[in-house]
């Protein structure tokens, strides 16, 4: 579906010839915020997708068109050169131009390409949009172009894209799913370390749903917060114990020897992290046994943790979140960066159809929203079609 829409819109555009690519959306079972301080993440690559035709036009400019990136669904169109100067002034294609102008300071000639760009991942919807675009680009680019980037360096220059030309200093988790997904598997990420494991995920007797509260989340300013907040604790702990470089390598107790040198707001924030990998590290023991009822325990205290500790939830994400509680459903709570998009719920089958019907209609009656319900498909990463 979305390539025969790409695949007309291209030709008639820019004529025949394009090449097809494609990177997913994510989903995260458990593991928020832990990335990026050096600790675990448990992602997955889902079957919601990013999808782009692209070709060489032998100029040094890059035509661009998006048909269904802003919400009202109009279409959008950008043009513009590979130099630093040339950043258009589309945040979608800002995506764009950065992928391409991290491959450029990596040493590489990118030249002059068309492309046309569409996918069913929800935007806004912490499910990874501008991971996948990153990636299906930086996909598409390095095979058009032969420029012999791995999967590793793909999901660092998506990363760094983010970092300096979005403004958004995330960690590796969304782009690292994106490009090493796996069907059926979710990925058992470290992220210091760049090691990963794959992890089968068929949890037999549960359904796992995502719940779209349709809050639209923009990270930006306040998910850096927190990061700076997490160095700043890092910091202060490093004076004592020179060692620590990310809150990965710190205790609980040496947070508390530094609880008078750091704000009290650094320090809860830091301790949120500190219980997450943890949290992530019981859960992935848990799932080796097959015990979902001890992994959904772990998500309920996530989101409890998310939303008191890191602030990073929202009424309405915390509304789902205790409707899931009284429906008694295994494990829900926010996914992704927060201040909006998805609940992640762990569900038994039996329970699936009451909890989603339940959900769905006490939902619209609070917030006049009728949320979206996404059954999760874990699937295939970044790859040519
Ligand atoms: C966003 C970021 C990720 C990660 C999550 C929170 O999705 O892009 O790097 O930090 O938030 O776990």
């Amino acid at each position: 579906m979305e390539i025969t829409k790409i695949k007309e819109k291209f030709e008639e555009l820019y004529g025949p010839g394009a090449a097809f690519y494609t990177s997913p959306g994510r989903i995260n079972l458990i593991g928020e915020h832990t990335d990026y301080n050096g600790g675990f993440v448990l992602p997955g690559a889902v079957d919601k997708a990013l999808y782009v035709a692209i070709k060489a036009n032998g100029t040094d400019k890059v035509r661009a068109y998006a048909p269904d990136e802003n919400p009202d669904k109009v279409a959008v169109s950008s043009e513009f050169g590979l130099e630093e100067a040339n950043r258009p002034k589309e945040r979608w294609a800002q995506y764009i131009f950065g992928v391409a102008r991290e491959m450029t300071k990596r040493g590489k000639k990118i030249n002059g390409f068309d492309i046309v760009i569409s996918g069913d991942v929800p935007l806004g919807a912490g499910m990874s949009s501008s991971a996948a675009l990153e990636s299906a680009v930086g996909f598409a680019l390095n095979d058009i172009f032969n420029l012999g980037f791995d999967r590793f360096e793909l999901a660092l220059i998506g990363q760094a894209t983010e970092h300096n030309y979005v403004g958004v200093k995330c960690g590796i988790m969304d782009q690292f799913a994106s490009c090493f997904g796996k069907e059926g598997s979710l990925i058992r990420l470290d992220c210091r370390s760049l090691e990963y494991e794959y992890v089968p995920f068929n949890p037999k007797g549960y359904k796992l749903v995502l719940i779209n509260t349709r809050v639209a989340h923009m990270l930006g300013g306040e998910y850096n917060e927190r990061r700076e907040s997490c160095e700043r604790v890092v910091a202060a702990i490093a004076k004592k114990h020179p060692k620590i470089e990310f809150l990965r390598d710190a205790t609980l107790d040496m947070l508390k020897d530094v609880a008078n040198q750091v704000s009290s707001l650094d320090y809860i924030r830091a301790e949120f992290v500190i219980e997450e990998i943890q949290r992530l590290l019981d859960a992935c023991e848990a799932l080796k046994k097959d015990d979902y009822e001890t992994v959904g325990k772990k998500m309920y205290e996530t989101h409890t943790g998310l939303s008191r500790k890191y602030t990073v939830s929202c009424d309405e994400l915390d509304f789902l979140n205790e409707i899931a509680k009284e429906c008694g459903v295994t494990g829900s709570r926010v996914m992704g960066g927060g201040f909006g998009g998805c609940t992640i719920n762990l569900v038994k089958a039996e329970l699936y159809d009451a909890f989603i019907a339940k959900a769905t209609k006490a939902y619209k009656e609070k917030f006049a929203i009728e949320p979206l319900v996404y059954d999760v498909v874990i699937k295939d990463g970044a790859r040519k079609l």
